[in-house]
């Protein structure tokens, strides 16, 4: 059973709402997570083939529902990206993302009836707020640097931007059909509403949507300190810190403290005493997650890669053959890893303040792929070296990373394996 299993038609998540509602950002996060979990998906946003197809630079009065013409062209658009989404389903896409207003009722009836046609399912995402506070971080967020205003100066953008929403505010026909499948997002996932969700990812990408925020702050990652199984190059078992490891503890600790002046950090571990000794000088209560425990290695637990190649040769070929979906013998794959640590990321999403996670490679291989909108199957092939904390900061449209590495400098040792 792979995820590809839960989605027996190709599924469309078609955006709704006025503009700096947080939908494109809103949609790239989906695109992200998805891809991420294992999906084939992508986004298809109307204003970028608008800027394709017409130049970027339209100001407010196109978007005057008054204006034939430019109602026309925008049906184009329309039409352009829905051609373009249903091809790529056709060429095996799974979860596609229709990132428009959809503002009034005729156009999402297009859009469900168009979908229908071919058999792709369909579900509504809106995002609605009439929250001053969000709109703004919107705006300042995404609007004024879109290529639309790379031309204007600050103010006179700002001006050009609301008279582009007030026009959407006056067709604007909230999401209320009960016959169609929708979620609906109140004020950046204040409140939820779902309707009609059927099956296993509606619901999942619902707990999604409500998680997320636009504000900003920093994740620091970083594998334990070297452990005595790392100096002898053994895989999984619960060792403690090599004397190098000690003093990476040591080195960990008065470099976070000088990044992170206050109290107010969340500290998580894996369950196992290898990042707890890691983290034991810290300042913060540590709290220990088994979700972020190492890969289980089943029946390969406590040995070396070239012990297992020695002993289970066709365990090590397998792997090196399809490191995503191998699963060692009673233990795990990287697919299972990314479905396990899939809570963590929930949890990292609608936190507020700094955190720092103190786990293990393939853990925090899987965490790093999610912020960098990096595709599940590269996940097992990211360099996350030991005695390193790599910073990341999400932004709205990706993340930004500062690696460190700290003394003392590990052993060299065989973490490179299959
Ligand atoms: O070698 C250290 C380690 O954390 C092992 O415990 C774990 O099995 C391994 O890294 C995961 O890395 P890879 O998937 O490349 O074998």
């Amino acid at each position: 059973m792979t995820v590809h299993d839960f989605l027996p038609r190709p599924l469309a998540l078609v955006m709704v709402g006025k503009p700096a509602r947080g939908k494109s950002y809103t949609a790239r996060k989906l695109s992200r997570y998805l891809s991420w979990t294992g999906y084939r998906a992508r986004v298809f946003n109307v204003g970028s083939y608008r800027r394709h197809l017409l130049g970027p630079g339209q100001d407010h009065s196109f978007f005057d529902p008054r204006n034939e013409e430019g109602l026309k062209a925008r049906q184009r658009m329309a039409e352009a990206a829905m051609d373009d989404l249903v091809r790529w389903t056709r060429d095996g896409g799974e979860v596609a993302i229709y990132d428009a207003t959809n503002s009034t009722r005729s156009r999402r009836a297009w859009v469900a009836e168009e979908l229908g046609r071919h058999g792709i399912d369909c579900v509504f995402v809106e995002l609605f707020t009439e929250d001053q506070s969000i709109i703004d971080a919107n705006i300042r967020q995404t609007k004024l640097s879109s290529p639309d205003y790379r031309t204007y100066d600050p103010d006179q953008a700002l001006k050009d931007f609301r008279t582009r929403v007030a026009h959407y505010e006056s067709v604007y026909e909230p999401l209320t059909d009960e016959s169609l499948s929708f979620i609906r997002v109140l004020d950046a996932g204040r409140s939820l509403y779902a309707n009609r969700l059927d099956g296993y990812l509606p619901t999942a990408l619902a707990q999604f949507l409500l998680n997320l925020h636009l504000g900003k702050r920093s994740l620091y990652l970083s594998r334990h300190g070297e452990s005595l199984y790392n100096v002898e190059g053994r895989i999984g078992g619960d060792s403690a810190l090599s004397p190098r490891g000690e003093a990476y503890a040591v080195s960990l600790d008065q470099f976070l403290r000088n990044a992170l002046p206050t109290d107010d950090v969340r500290l998580w571990t894996s369950t196992l005493r290898r990042t707890q000794q890691t983290a034991r000088h810290l300042p913060w209560k540590s709290t220990a997650w088994r979700p972020l425990d190492e890969i289980e290695a089943g029946v390969c637990n406590n040995l070396t890669y070239q012990e297992i190649a020695e002993r289970m040769p066709d365990e090590y070929a397998a792997r090196k053959a399809d490191k995503l979906r191998y699963r060692y013998p009673r233990g795990e794959s990287y697919e299972d890893v990314i479905s396990r640590v899939t809570p963590v990321i929930l949890e990292l999403e609608r936190q507020t303040g700094p955190v720092v996670i103190i786990a293990h490679q393939a853990i925090l291989r899987a965490l790093y792929a999610y912020f960098h909108g990096e595709a599940a199957t590269a996940v097992p092939h990211l360099s996350i070296p030991l005695h390193t904390v790599i910073q990341l900061t999400p932004t709205a449209y990706g993340c930004d990373e500062v690696r460190t590495a700290l003394p003392p400098n590990p052993k060299a040792h065989f973490t490179a394996g299959i």
